[in-house]
């Protein structure tokens, strides 16, 4: 294992009935004004939206509701949002939702509490946080992203077609709550795409080395097994509370940081995503599922090993008989049937970018991540956007 410094700030509540159990007391340090922040409105038709408030009424809170937080919020959004909370004076933001609405509540938290351009120094740059960001409470509702357990914030610039993010600790919820039954209602796609999400954080950490044996890559092989059992069920079964609390958790467990310790990781895949993201807004967990095998078949033989690994020790297939290579390939091979099986696009035009024209510029404007088997040149990824098109 290489050396590492681990901390994590946020406060985890898990559980069915955890938001009626322990939001009264996790709210209770903070100020009377709560800025209720949420998307698009589910909240309000599954019932989640008026078991939160009855909470907070209960707590005495004076509640600033701020809604319509699109998934791939946006810097204009954040800017929106900034405003409410300097004109009321909030205390605590909580967020209800996804990745999105987290994600778009972080920056808030940030560009509420400082006059800087937040922008061009915490995303553009990596800034110091030289402030106290406004607290943020997280209510989890949708499973994938594990944002409910770190300081990124994804941010797309609209005008700059720039969808990017950073991780700063200071950002971390105080508090999240983990209701697995609140994902009940969920769309069998769009659980596709979280599940798929989440296998992605693990994949781009597994794959980077180091790969002598280490805890790390031992806990995320069981978690890619158990995403990949409880993925199909909860499909099936949008109500099956073992399989939604186990994808729950694997989504915190992937982006808690725990497998990420000792290992460089990739996230190549996720650079690529999110470029696309930026000048399509499409859905991130879909964009990833287009995106994963082609870039493996791509990186396969540098690091090959860990591939064979992967066949074997994730996707079950004999280490006996076959060659190195048909065995790395044949891995790869089962997580595309896997996509497939969970109903996710297969192909870019599937997924609706439909512009072929965009490739480049999309290729052009990607990150080149340094800490996979092989860094990609432009041409490569270009590449690869014309494979999944
Ligand atoms: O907006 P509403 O009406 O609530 O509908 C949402 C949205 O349409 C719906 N939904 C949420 N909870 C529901 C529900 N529908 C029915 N029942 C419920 N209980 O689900 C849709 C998707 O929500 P969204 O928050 O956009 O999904 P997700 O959690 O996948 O978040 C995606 C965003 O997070 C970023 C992505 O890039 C993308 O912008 N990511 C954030 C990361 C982080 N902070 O660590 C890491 C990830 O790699 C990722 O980049
Ligand atoms: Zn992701």
């Amino acid at each position: 294992m290489r050396a590492f410094t681990f901390e994590n700030a946020t406060k985890i509540y898990f559980g069915g009935g955890c938001v009626k159990e322990h939001l009264l007391e996790a709210v209770k340090p903070y100020g009377e004004t709560v800025m209720l922040a949420y998307g698009g409105g589910s909240i309000k038709t599954n019932g989640i939206y008026q078991e939160v408030m009855d909470v907070l009424k209960l707590a005495g809170k004076q509640v600033i509701e701020f809604s319509g937080i699109m998934p791939n919020p946006t810097y204009s959004k954040v800017m929106e949002g900034k405003k409410v909370v300097q004109e009321n004076q909030v205390d605590l933001i909580l967020a209800v939702g996804g990745g999105s609405v987290m994600d778009c509540s972080k920056a808030i938290s940030m560009a509420a509490a400082t006059d800087k351009d937040v922008w061009e120094e915490y995303w553009i740059k990596k800034g110091e946080i030289d402030f106290e960001p406004v607290p943020v409470g997280v209510i989890v509702t949708v499973v994938g992203t594990g944002s409910e357990v770190n300081g990124e914030g994804v941010i797309t610039h609209e005008e700059q077609k720039i969808k990017t993010s950073r991780n700063y600790p200071r950002c971390n919820p105080v508090f999240a709550m983990m209701d697995p039954k609140y994902t009940y209602t969920v769309s069998p796609l769009q659980t596709a795409a979280g599940g798929f999400d989440m296998l992605s954080h693990v994949m781009e950490t597994y794959f980077s080395a180091p790969d002598e044996d280490n805890l790390s890559d031992a806990i995320s092989e069981a978690l890619m097994r158990s995403i990949i059992a409880n993925l199909p069920v909860a499909i099936r079964e949008p109500e099956n509370y073992e399989a939604r609390s186990n994808l729950m958790w694997a989504s915190t467990m992937a982006e808690i940081g725990i497998i990420k310790l000792g290992k460089q990781c990739d996230f190549e895949a996720h650079m690529i995503e999110h470029q696309m993201g930026a000048y399509t807004d499409c859905n991130h967990g879909m964009g990833l599922g287009v995106i994963h095998p082609a870039y493996y078949r791509r990186i396969c033989r540098d690091g090959i090993k860990k591939f064979v690994k992967f066949a074997v020790n994730v996707w079950g297939m004999s280490p006996d008989g076959g060659d190195e290579e048909e065995l790395a390939f044949g891995g790869i091979d089962a997580l595309q049937a896997f996509i497939h099986e969970i109903g996710l696009p297969g192909t870019l035009r599937e997924l609706g970018i439909t512009d072929q024209s965009l490739l480049k510029t999309i290729a052009d404007s990607c990150i080149r991540n340094d800490g996979g088997y092989r860094q990609l040149t432009h041409a490569e990824i270009l590449d690869i956007l014309e494979e999944c098109y």
